[in-house]
Parts: C-alpha cells; sequence; structure tokens
C-alpha cells in the first residue's frame, strides 16, 4: 500500500524483465515503429512519437495528471464507492516516479497489473483492459513517458475503506474477474475493424466505464459496452452496442466518428461529463483513419437491447 523509494530500487522481478525476453521486444519494437509509423515519423524519434499517439488513445495523462498538476506526476484523486484512490506519479523521476523501471517492470504493470515488488494494483488502474496491449505498443508508452521531464513529486497514499485497503484481497477479484491475455485478431474480420477492437478493448478501454459491473466490481461479460447506470463518479454511461432503441444502432458511421473526433452529437449537443474528457485527450487526438475503425467496430458488434436505468446495473 505504502509507495516509496524502497519499492524503486526492486527492479526486474517481475519476470518478465529477462534479456531474451528483452532483446525480443527491441526487436519487436523495432517492427512495429515501423508498422505504426504515420507520415512525419521516420525519424529516431519515431517510436516516441508512436508512444505519444497511443498514451493519448490510451488516456494514461488524464489519470495520472492532478487538476493544475505537472503532467503524469500523479495526484489526481479518483474517487470510488471503495474510497478514493489517488494515481501515482509516472514521470521518469527516479525516486517518486518510475524511472528505474525496467521494461519488464512496466509490462509487468500494464499487463498483470502488478508493481515492480509483485504488489497487486488495484484495477481503478484499468490494467484489465491494458492487458490486451501489445508489448511494441506499450514499450513506446514507456519511451514517450521516458522522454518526457522528470518530475519530483511523492505519491499520494489512497483514501479506502478497509477492507478494500488491503491489496492481498485482490487475488480473489483477479481470480474472478480477470484474464491476463494478450489481443488476438479475429479470424474473419477486416483489418480495419480489428484495429477498431483493439483501439476500443485494449488501448481506450471503453468498456471500464461502458460495461456494467456486478456488485464485486466485476465487468458483466455478457453486456459488454451496454451501458450502466452506475458509471465512474455516479455518471450514467450509455450503451454503445448498435442495439436501435437503447443503443447507438441509429447513429451512422459518420456521426460516431464526428462525435469522438469533436464530442458533438447528431443532436448538436456535446457530450459531456467523462467522455468530454475522453474526447479532448483522446479520441480527438487520434487519425481520422482511428476514429473510423472504431465507429465501424462498434456498428460491428452485436446489439443488445438494454436500456440504461432499467435495471440496477
Ligand atoms: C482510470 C484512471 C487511470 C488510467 C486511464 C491510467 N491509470 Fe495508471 N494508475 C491509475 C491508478 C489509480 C494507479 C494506482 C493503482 C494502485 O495503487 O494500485 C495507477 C498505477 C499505474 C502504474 C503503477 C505505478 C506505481 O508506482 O506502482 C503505472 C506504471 C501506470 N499506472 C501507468 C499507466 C499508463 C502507461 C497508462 C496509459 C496506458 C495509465 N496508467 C492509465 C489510474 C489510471
Ligand atoms: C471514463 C469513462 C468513459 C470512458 C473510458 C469512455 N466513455 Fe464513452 N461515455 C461516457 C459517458 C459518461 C458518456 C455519456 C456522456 C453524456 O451524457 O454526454 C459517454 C458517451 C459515449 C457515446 C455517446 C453515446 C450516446 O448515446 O450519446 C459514445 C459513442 C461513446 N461514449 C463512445 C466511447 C468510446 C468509443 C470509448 C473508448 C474509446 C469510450 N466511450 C470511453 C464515459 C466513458
Amino acid at each position: 500500500m505504502l509507495r516509496g523509494g524502497a519499492r524503486r530500487q526492486a527492479r526486474g522481478r517481475g519476470g518478465a524483465g529477462s534479456a531474451p525476453v528483452r532483446r525480443t521486444a527491441a526487436l519487436a519494437v523495432a517492427l512495429a515503429v515501423l508498422a505504426v509509423a504515420r507520415p512525419g515519423d521516420g525519424r529516431a524519434d519515431g517510436r516516441i512519437a508512436a508512444g505519444a499517439y497511443l498514451a493519448a488513445a490510451a488516456g494514461c495523462a488524464g489519470c495520472h495528471t492532478a487538476k493544475d498538476g505537472a503532467p503524469y506526476a500523479g495526484g489526481r484523486a479518483l474517487p470510488t464507492p471503495f474510497g478514493t484512490f489517488y494515481s501515482p506519479n509516472i514521470t521518469a523521476d527516479p525516486e517518486t516516479g518510475i524511472g528505474r523501471w525496467s521494461d519488464g517492470d512496466f509490462l509487468n504493470a500494464l499487463w498483470h497489473g502488478r508493481d515492480p515488488d509483485g504488489n497487486y494494483l488495484f484495477p481503478v488502474f484499468p490494467y484489465p483492459s491494458y492487458t490486451r496491449i501489445s508489448e511494441a505498443d506499450a514499450l513506446a508508452i514507456k519511451a514517450y513517458l521516458a522522454s518526457l521531464p522528470p518530475v519530483a513529486q511523492a505519491n499520494k497514499p489512497h483514501d479506502l475503506s478497509l477492507p478494500f485497503s488491503l491489496r492481498p484481497l485482490q487475488a480473489g477479484w483477479r481470480g474472478l474477474f480477470f484474464r491476463d491475455r494478450r489481443f488476438r485478431p479475429r479470424d474473419g474480420a477486416t483489418a480495419e475493424i480489428m484495429r477498431g477492437a483493439y483501439l476500443v478493448t485494449a488501448l481506450g478501454h471503453c468498456g471500464e466505464c461502458h460495461t456494467p459491473r456486478n456488485a464485486l466490481g466485476g465487468t458483466m461479460v455478457g453486456l459488454a459496452l451496454a451501458g450502466t447506470t452506475d458509471g465512474p463518479e455516479g455518471e450514467k454511461v450509455p450503451n454503445i452496442t448498435p442495439d436501435k432503441e437503447t443503443g447507438i444502432g441509429s447513429w451512422t458511421e459518420d456521426e460516431l466518428v464526428e462525435l469522438l473526433a469533436s464530442g458533438t452529437k447528431p443532436d448538436f449537443d456535446n457530450i459531456q461529463g467523462s467522455m468530454a474528457e475522453v474526447v479532448e485527450r483522446g479520441t480527438s487526438q487520434l487519425s481520422d483513419a482511428d476514429r473510423h475503425a472504431i465507429a465501424r467496430y462498434l456498428l460491428s458488434l452485436q446489439p443488445i437491447h438494454h436500456r440504461v436505468g432499467d435495471t440496477d446495473s
């Protein structure tokens, strides 16, 4: 629970950081940068630029930046029914941030929800979605974070009620709800739809808000993206499966793209609440091709008839 300098000394104990793995990772990153590079990226800093783009798609800055605080230095309060979490410093500061973390440590956090001491991280950090991020993309994000100015700012302890504050209890939750697996393209789907699936389920972690949760806080797989009255900070989060009556089934692809680009809905209202932040820091920064991929993927899903507000989910 307490985070401090001592923990930062422990490196590479996560198991994912052995030398052969790292060499494979380096190769994977080199290949991925070639694949991800967009016009203008073809320089030595291509990987950092790719990482900046991926970090925006994943919304890392929003949670890890306090109001008026330094980017990525943490300290943002995240109220939940279990208490208030404070995001940690993920700048490259060696004492208070993640400057001493190996690539393996970083992958271990994103993929397995573990810190370098092996402690379980709380799923308010959306690692249950980030577990799907590819190794190359995760390490590009790390390279981008490492390229930013380090900020010395100690982490603020979470303010949680018992028993939720007990990290070891996460073992039970993980056993029930966490599936540790990377994204795999589905047979038969187009490359565009699979890109959209990756953006929605891995980086964009859309389901962390749009999927209802059960009493123990696990996402309800059968209602994926079908909306909930019980979103972050008590927000009502709409059904974004293509059901005509209760979801976005009557939206066109262009209307969805417009929302993701500018936050304007088909009725010309502006998007509100935490989605306004997702658009501002995330989807508005994406390429038009990626916004279309997200829209196509959402519209290709099996519609789920689920009126937000009908039930207590
Ligand atoms: C919804 C808010 C949220 C988002 C989005 C988010 N984080 Fe976090 N992150 C947190 C919180 C809260 C913690 C602390 C969890 C804990 O203490 O168990 C955390 C923990 C971490 C840690 C572990 C740090 C440590 O000192 O143990 C790393 C690394 C991290 N996040 C990186 C990222 C990256 C990279 C992204 C984007 C890909 C990201 N986070 C997106 C909220 C978020
Ligand atoms: C932090 C929580 C959160 C995340 C993450 C999130 N959303 Fe949302 N989303 C919301 C909320 C809240 C609303 C309702 C906003 C409003 O009422 O104006 C919303 C609204 C929407 C709408 C409008 C639907 C309608 O019927 O009006 C779409 C489309 C949407 N989100 C898509 C996405 C996609 C795609 C992602 C992932 C890239 C995503 N959202 C991630 C919280 C979130």
